[in-house]
């Protein structure tokens, strides 16, 4: 990861401050390689670090600082994030908690959006628009160029038909003067993930999507067979935790959590997709870190293939 003033360093010139990359240790689903960065598919979504509504600042600031320097302790080494988080509060903590970033951590930001004064999302998705929102990003962030940036598109109530490419086109420039590196999409339909890929290629596609919200059940599949990554997001239900009488039932019978189950189910579910579930807690962290590796057995798949069905 490229940081502003300096850039990668060589151990031996580091100052204090400074941290060696940690290799990965091993977390529940071990690693996937989003074009050539390799991040560990449990990794940690940092929205909800913002304040109520995702604005403003947080309540527990300290305790959202600890949050993200224990989960890069924890060898987690994929953080999703945006600059429309709060706005900026988000990747302000993230810079503050984690800077100068560890080379193994890749920082995954979006941009299509941005905030109203009610807290509302609207879309800024003009080629202007974009382009100051990748600058914005790299100044919160203090990067000089972004890992991995999602086009978000649709809006709050989801995906919109419709075609990406003025926007998409905008981020491939981008990518060309080199500020970003790989690219994304996010809150996209079917076609627009065929529109992008025909357009450039993508590493990820982020949409909503967790053992009650199977609508892209086949676009994961085709995508794992493109070897491109799904990531989903409300993974434990978002504002509105998971609720179901089979989970709750797989989950009391294995004598673990909801979450636990909700997490386990989406890494056994393919190979591609990566977890960024959110948390303010450091106690939730470690519980959903543990809780993910929990094996499932072909009844218990069964039982919560049902809950989407
Ligand atoms: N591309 C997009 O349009 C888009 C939209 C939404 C989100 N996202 C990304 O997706 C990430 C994940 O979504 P999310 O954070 O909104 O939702 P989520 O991961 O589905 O759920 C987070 C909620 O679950 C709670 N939680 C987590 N672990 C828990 C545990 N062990 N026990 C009890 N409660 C627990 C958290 O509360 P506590 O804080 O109390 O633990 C938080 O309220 C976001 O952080 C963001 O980076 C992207």
């Amino acid at each position: 990861m490229l940081m502003q003033g300096g850039g990668r360093r060589h151990p031996q010139f580091m100052t204090k401050g400074d941290k060696m990359s940690t290799p990965s240790r091993s977390l529940p689903g071990g690693t996937w390689t989003l074009g050539d960065l390799t991040v560990t598919r449990f990794g940690y979504g940092a929205m909800q670090l913002a304040g109520p509504g995702v604005m403003g600042p947080p309540a527990d600031r300290e305790g959202a600082l600890a949050v993200l320097r224990e989960a890069v302790d924890l060898g987690i080494t994929h953080i999703d994030t945006s600059d429309a988080y709060g706005p900026r509060v988000t990747n302000e903590l993230i810079r503050e908690a984690l800077h100068p970033y560890p080379e193994s951590l890749h920082i995954v930001t979006k941009v299509g959006a941005t905030r109203d004064e009610q807290g509302g999302w609207p879309t800024a998705r003009r080629p202007e628009d974009l382009r100051r929102q990748v600058h914005d990003n790299l100044r919160s962030l203090g990067l000089d160029v972004l890992d991995l940036v999602n086009l978000r598109l649709g809006d709050a109530g989801g995906p919109r038909p419709g075609s990406l490419a003025e926007a998409f086109e905008t981020l491939v420039e981008l990518r060309q003067q080199g500020l970003i590196r790989h690219l994304g999409v996010s809150n996209a339909t079917e076609e627009q993930v065929a529109e992008a890929q025909s357009i450039a290629p993508i590493v990820c596609v982020q949409n909503m999507y967790n053992l009650a919200h199977r609508h892209d059940d086949k676009l994961i599949d085709r995508l794992a067979a493109d070897g491109v990554a799904y990531v989903p997001f409300f993974p434990l239900g978002g504002f509105t935790p998971l609720q179901s009488s089979a989970l709750s039932a797989v989950a009391a019978r294995l004598k673990a959590t909801r979450m636990s189950v909700a997490l386990a189910w989406l890494l056994q579910r393919s190979p591609n997709i990566l977890l960024i579930p959110g948390t303010s807690s450091t106690a939730h962290l470690h519980e959903n870190v543990a809780g993910a590796g929990l094996s499932l057995s072909r009844e218990d798949l069964t039982e919560l293939d049902g809950i989407g069905g």
